[in-house]
């Protein structure tokens, strides 16, 4: 059981990586004796419900699964339910899920009563060592993924990495890319720690993947205590891999190429880049590319089968660029990303004509 403490934006809360079973004294504790509702699929709760009832008194609410959870209508559903349940701002909220239940519960506490606290229990690794923490919540809205959210930073997250066993594969390895993208962002000895123990984690060690997760939540939560509100580019610099790899999956069509995957594809062409503009040694690209391709993951635009001719405008419309200026995440190599805040799309153009 491994614990930290996120200090963000005048919110303090703990992060616990460990068994669930052994966190239900401060579940209780956020409880008091009330039933706790927990936002959650169909699926989620069919394999992992127990764990949660055995533990305290809960009120499932159930949404739909993945991206489709993220909308009006389902916000409007939770907010009623609520009501109907007279919670009041004291009462807290569970978000039993991946990414997608994290984004919506976030979001609708935020709304209810101007803000009630949410407990995120992650269920995927992408939540377990992205979404989870750092407050950003969001549904989808006009076409445009995340067009409507809040900063609402958690009272608790609980990370047990026995959640992950019945995770399907692919969204497994899509998860591992964002754990890959901590180490290239700021942490070079996670990349070489990630090289010996990429197997362990996907095959499945709990050690392992505790270590993984722990790693990633520190790295996060230090950029989030750093930039709360994504204002200065520091927490920008976890956006790294993600200006292409949006782009991809636009073009894809949503939930074609999964967001990891994507963001995969993403890291590899933001290090090319790099290395096109003599900011980064060819070398760490290379390892990149081989790191990634090893954890069954694409590395090149070729893999994802969407048309380059459509990344370009897509990436431009990104809503991270400001006034006008496209603000990418490049590298001086492994541990090294920084902001570019104002990169010509003339050059990037001619890079995205040839890359791989
Ligand atoms: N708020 C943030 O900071 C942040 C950061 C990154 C991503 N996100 C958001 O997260 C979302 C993606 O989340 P995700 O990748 O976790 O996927 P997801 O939440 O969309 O879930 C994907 C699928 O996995 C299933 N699933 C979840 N846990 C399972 C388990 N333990 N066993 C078996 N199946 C399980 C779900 O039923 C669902 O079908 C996107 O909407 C993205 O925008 C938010
Ligand atoms: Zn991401």
């Amino acid at each position: 059981m491994m614990n930290f403490t996120v200090d963000a934006a005048g919110c303090r809360y703990e992060v616990v990586v460990g068994p669930l079973a052994k966190a239900g004294r401060r579940l209780g504790d956020l409880a008091r004796g009330r039933s706790v509702p927990v936002v959650t699929d169909e699926r989620i709760w069919a394999l992992h419900g127990a764990t949660l009832s055995d533990l305290l008194h809960v009120e499932p609410i159930f949404v739909p699964e993945g991206e489709a959870a993220k909308s009006w209508g389902q916000l409007q559903r939770l907010i009623a339910r609520f009501a109907e349940l007279n919670l009041d701002r004291t009462s807290p909220l569970l978000a039993f899920g991946g990414g997608s239940v994290g984004d919506l519960t976030g979001l609708a506490a935020s709304l209810f009563k101007r803000g009630c606290p949410v407990v995120h229990v992650p269920t995927t690794l992408l939540a377990q060592v992205d979404s989870a923490v750092g407050g950003k919540t969001a549904i989808d809205a006009e076409g445009q993924k995340n067009l409507v959210g809040t900063f609402h930073q958690p009272a608790l997250v609980l990370a047990d990495v026995a959640l992950l066993d019945t995770l399907d594969e692919r969204q497994l390895r899509a998860g591992y890319a964002e754990v890959v993208k901590y180490a290239l962002i700021g942490h070079e000895v996670l990349f070489d720690w990630l090289e010996d123990h990429r197997e362990a984690i996907l095959s499945g060690d709990r050690t392992m993947r505790e270590e993984a997760v722990s790693q990633c939540f520190m790295a996060k939560a230090r950029l989030v205590e750093a930039d709360p509100e994504d204002r200065t580019g520091l927490r920008a610099l976890l956006n790294l891999g993600h200006s292409f790899g949006h782009a991809i999956e636009s073009a894809a069509g949503l939930g074609t190429v999964l967001h990891g995957e994507a963001v995969a594809v993403g890291m590899a062409l933001a290090f090319d880049f790099s290395v096109a503009f003599e900011l980064c040694p060819a070398d760490d690209a290379a390892r990149v590319r081989r790191h990634l391709a090893s954890a069954g993951l694409p590395t090149t635009i070729g893999e994802t089968g969407v048309d380059r001719s459509a990344l370009l405008p897509l990436i431009g419309a990104d809503k991270k660029n400001e006034g006008g200026r496209l603000r990418l995440v490049l590298t001086g190599g492994i541990g090294n990303a920084f902001l570019a805040p104002d990169v010509e799309p003339e050059r990037l153009a001619g890079f995205l004509a040839n890359a791989g």
